[in-house]
């Protein structure tokens, strides 16, 4: 890659703003990268990688000498342009999107029309508008401001950044927004560039519709159960419609993550902020949290009360290759599983560390045997390939029970059956 490319700044060093800093270093730009954790740029300094991220750490290794970590918002306001806003926008309690780190950052901007700030971050449609008045208000009404807003997904962000489905940028068609799309060039995605509140909206509604998707054949999966068909086959034949597509139609427990829980409920807010109500995005949302509970009554169904009862959980991150827990179906389960009084044990092959903070009434084990030790049943809740591929007649030695719920369609029944355990799917016959 050319030494020519433009140097730039990654505000927040989080999943988004480690994985587009370290993507941009690849493509040949010095990096400063800023975030107000400094333990974490302590680590970053000293070559870790906070997260679990595949192909984040030989792209950080590969590019060090182009990633500049500090805690400090100066070294990237001197050697770059353009700043990318990767900081976290979770929900408020009242489920709006919490907007006070993009503020902080907002504040700490100079008045300096040499800059640029690029919004990465999941933000309500308007926010853009409302930080360009802000710019207005406290005197920095020569910077500009462009909307950039990523899609990339956990467990395959580097190959995403990579290979971007599209790149959008939104923009009053300035220096900055021409800047971003060379930025992006080299890597040939489709682009789109439009409006600010146009580019804001796309994440939203984008987030929105795969949410959306997934309520949907979880709902089908459900009637599947009291009709006799099977989603998987239904799922197939439904999207191999070319209308449709066969991808986010795999039943199962609900989503999770950080995402799509919160953009719905920041989309159904911002909605009902303006005076619509958006009826779709409520049954999106109870239908998943519905979901995550149905486990609970396929268990109490073949075991009845749970009280005492030993019940495995295997996988605790929201979905495989992350060691991200943040909305994970685990949380809820373990929670009501809880609640039951039944004994947990859990195992998850990254993402244990974080899960013992938040979870510390479960039994963590080393291994998904150790986790299956006595257990009157167990839950698949991440489709970890070490899970999906485990020895099934070693399961059904180490249980006590013979229950597996399948809570991802991930395994074949065939073959548990066959090692003599009961397999239980959502959806499936
Ligand atoms: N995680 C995803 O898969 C994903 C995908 C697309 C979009 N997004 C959006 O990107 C944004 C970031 O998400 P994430 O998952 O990377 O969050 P994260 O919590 O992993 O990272 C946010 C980082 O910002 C830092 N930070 C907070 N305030 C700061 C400040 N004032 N200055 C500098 N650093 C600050 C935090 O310390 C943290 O390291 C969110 O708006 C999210 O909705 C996330």
């Amino acid at each position: 890659m050319s030494a020519q490319r433009e140097p730039i700044g990654v505000i927040g060093t989080g999943y988004v703003g480690l994985v587009t800093a370290a993507g941009f270093a690849e493509l040949g730009s010095d990096v400063w990268c800023v975030d107000i954790d400094a333990e974490k740029i302590a680590r970053l300094r000293a070559g870790e990688v906070p997260i679990y991220e595949p192909g984040l750490k030989e792209l950080l290794e590969r590019n060090a000498a182009r990633l500049h970590f500090s805690t400090e918002i100066g070294g990237a306001l001197e050697h770059a342009r353009l700043l990318f806003v990767a900081v976290g926008t979770p929900p408020t309690h009242s489920g709006d999107a919490d907007l006070s780190a993009v503020n902080a950052v907002v504040a700490e901007m100079p008045n300096s029309g040499r800059h640029a700030l690029v919004m990465k971050s999941t933000v309500p449609c308007g926010t853009g508008a409302t930080i360009q008045r802000v710019f207005g208000e406290q005197g920095k009404e020569s910077l500009s401001y462009v909307s950039c807003p990523e899609f990339l997904k956990e467990g395959s962000a580097v190959k995403d950044f990579m290979h971007p489905d599209r790149v959008v940028v939104g923009d009053d068609d300035g220096w900055a927004g021409d800047a971003v799309i060379a930025l992006y060039e080299p890597l040939g995605a489709p682009l789109v560039r439009t409006d600010v509140a146009s580019a804001e909206m796309i994440k939203l509604a984008a987030n929105a519709f795969l949410a959306t998707k997934i309520s949907f054949i979880n709902e089908i999966a459900n009637v599947c159960e009291d009709t006799g068909a099977d989603v998987i086959e239904v799922a197939r034949g439904v999207g191999l419609d070319e209308r449709i597509g066969p991808r986010f139609l795999q039943a199962g427990i609900g989503y999770g993550g950080s995402c799509f829980t919160k953009d719905v409920s920041a989309l159904k807010l911002l909605a009902a902020n303006s005076g619509y109500h958006f009826q779709l995005l409520n049954a999106v949302t109870e239908v998943n949290e519905l979901q995550k509970r149905r486990v609970i009554s396929k268990l109490q169904r073949h075991l009845g009360a749970l009280a005492g009862r030993r019940i495995a959980l295997l996988g605790l991150a929201f979905k495989p290759e992350t060691d991200d827990l943040r909305g994970a179906s685990s949380l809820v389960l373990a929670a009501r599983l809880l609640a039951e009084g039944a004994v947990v044990s859990a195992y998850d092959p990254v993402a244990a560390d974080a899960a013992r903070e938040q979870m510390p009434a479960l039994d963590f084990c080393d291994s998904a045997l150790a986790a299956l030790r006595e257990a009157d049943a167990a839950v698949l809740v991440t489709e970890w390939r070490e899970l999906v591929e485990l020895d099934w007649s070693a399961v059904a030695a180490a249980m006590r029970g013979d229950l597996v719920v399948d809570g991802r369609n991930a395994l074949d029944p065939l073959r548990l059956r066959g090692a003599g355990l009961r397999y239980e799917g959502i959806g499936r016959r």
